[in-house]
């Protein structure tokens, strides 16, 4: 692969938003803080790696692949819930914040992989979910006891019902999950529950709740954890007086990032419980950070959630929710950085998690999903801020079309079998060997049932492929870690033909990717990654480079 001829045309970007390159953090001197340009890993625990054969990953099967994140060269990882929990939700509904879940393992193997991940150089961020817990914890069973007026009962969202005999529920709001948000309990009260009935919202207006919450990121933190990922925290502050929404007007605006007309999210006193989260933090050293999952249509109040008090990142979702185009792409990288800039926080960026359909699939399936992934990576190692890959990413994992009787997400039953909810993109992670489960798990099977034809995308035959998805992602994470332009804020667009985009970072390193229909002319200077064949000096539809001018 080489570089091209043509010279570099730098002009304003088309999209007219002019993005001045800042100096150098490094070269002004600036301090940064680890997560300011990490590359985050995230392991969803039950489909990682089983390391006892269970057929259910585990912390066992973390500790035993720390080699292999290493030598990927993600800088930390963020484990999906491993606490105790009787998993309705996947385990985000936790019975037990501050234990481990036996499918997990022990105490003792989360400090083992803990330090296993230390030694190896890698952080780790753990999931924090205070928006509600199980109803198998203490709190909830205690509270079904107590009954109606109880302090037990204060903890959670209780309210009488509607109608002459309040069999009605006390709003009209509906569950994530599908359904209606409410759930009945035997002595006529009812209970909030914004996802599952297992997974009671929590009542953050009570100082009690802050105060556990409190105590569990302690825990954590004081076992080594370098950061918290905090789920669902748009969500944690209710209105006053729990009034019906306007569900027309909700429906109307057709956006899966919440306006404001969705009064379940998004209330203005969440802040104060994020203030919260980074006083506790600030008691410890080591740049300890949090991310908040925040989804919140107005980039305004999206990017509240991490001003200088509050958390230190909040998911950019703003990629995932982009259809593929150069366009698209760059409209969301420019409102994402503007939102960002506005409040002086860093950027994140992120294609794939557990929640959504894998980006491979969203982008086609196929050869093309998966040609249009890899150039998407490009694009995502490239701009300022900090990265999330989700485990499976670097193999270029696609979503699974799984049979109904293996769908284990609440939103199958929830939804009346409508939605066949998250199984897809969670399938086990395939390691080695001919058939299923791929080294994955010693034993012969898998929570989630795995493709045959994921014999290809093992990690062992993509090991062995220098062309390979997972070959790929090491280069390009190799190439990011000793890239200091890539370590900075500099950023500027750079013009480039219609169907592609291109932009500078620092002095010398270029990204282009083209998304149209034809070949585009490269930019003079050598390529030192290319997401895929590079044909002379054009770039081939669907392709991105890196090059040094
Ligand atoms: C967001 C998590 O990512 C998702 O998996 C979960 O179902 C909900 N929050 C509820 O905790």
């Amino acid at each position: 692969m080489s570089g091209g001829s043509d010279s570099l045309r730098r002009v304003s970007n088309p999209t007219g938003t002019h993005v001045p390159p800042t100096a150098d953090a490094q070269d002004s001197g600036a301090v940064r803080a680890w997560w300011q340009d990490a590359v985050f890993y995230q392991i969803y625990p039950r489909s990682f790696a089983d390391g006892n054969g269970d057929g259910t990953g585990d912390l066992a099967g973390v500790r035993d692949r720390v080699g292999y994140l290493r030598d990927l060269g993600v800088d930390a990882i963020w484990l999906s819930p491993f606490y105790r929990s009787p998993m309705a939700d996947g385990g985000y509904d936790v019975s037990d914040p501050c234990d481990v879940d036996p499918i997990f393992g022990t105490l003792t193997d989360f400090d083992e992989m803990l330090a296993a991940c230390h030694a190896a150089g890698l952080r780790v961020t753990v999931d924090l979910v205070p928006n509600h817990l199980s109803d198998q914890h203490p709190w909830f069973q205690a509270a079904l006891r107590a009954g109606p007026g109880s302090r037990e009962r204060e903890r959670f969202i209780f309210r009488d019902g509607r109608g002459p005999d309040g069999d009605e529920p006390p709003n009209n709001w509906p569950s994530q999950f599908g359904g209606s948000a409410w759930k009945r309990v035997p002595d006529g009260q009812w209970y909030l529950h914004i996802f599952a009935p297992e997974q009671p919202d929590l009542n953050w207006d009570n100082p009690e709740v802050p105060a556990e919450f409190d105590r569990v990121m302690r825990f954590w933190l004081d076992r080594g954890v370098d950061g918290f990922r905090v789920d669902v925290a748009h969500g944690m502050a209710k209105p006053a007086g729990l009034p019906d929404m306007d569900m027309e007007l909700v429906r109307s605006q057709a956006t899966v990032m919440p306006t404001s007309a969705d009064l379940r999210w998004d209330r203005d006193h969440v802040h104060d419980y994020m203030r919260g989260f980074r006083r506790t933090l600030e008691d410890y050293d080591g740049d300890r950070m949090a991310v908040g999952e925040v989804w919140v249509a107005d980039d305004a109040r999206w990017a509240a959630y991490v001003r200088s008090d509050e958390l230190n990142l909040a998911f950019n979702f703003k990629l995932i929710e982009s259809e593929w185009g150069a366009d698209e792409f760059r409209a969301a990288i420019d409102t994402s950085m503007a939102a960002m800039r506005a409040v002086g926080a860093t950027s994140s960026w992120v294609l794939s998690n557990h929640d959504v359909v894998r980006h491979v699939s969203r982008y086609g399936g196929g050869e093309i999903g998966a040609r249009r992934a890899r150039a998407a990576a490009l694009v995502q190692l490239s701009l300022p801020g900090a990265v999330y890959l989700y485990n499976g990413d670097e193999l270029g994992l696609a979503n699974v079309e799984l049979p109904d009787e293996a769908l284990q997400d609440p939103i199958w039953e929830r939804s009346g079998h409508a939605d066949r909810g998250r199984d897809g993109g969670r399938v086990p992670l395939p390691w080695s060997g001919e058939r299923p489960p791929f080294g994955f798990s010693n034993g012969s099977r898998s929570w989630l049932p795995m493709p045959p034809e994921w014999s290809k995308l093992s990690v062992q035959a993509q090991l062995a492929d220098p062309g390979s998805t997972l070959n790929f992602y090491r280069h390009l994470l190799g190439i990011r870690r000793q890239t200091p332009q890539l370590h900075t804020d500099s950023f500027e667009w750079i013009d480039s033909p219609a169907g592609s985009l291109s932009f500078r970072r620092g002095n010398s390193f270029v990204v282009v990717l083209n998304t149209g229909p034809a070949p585009v002319s490269l930019p003079m200077g050598d390529v030192v990654a290319s997401s895929g064949p590079v044909d002379g000096d054009l770039l081939p539809t669907d392709t991105a480079v890196w090059l040094r001018d």
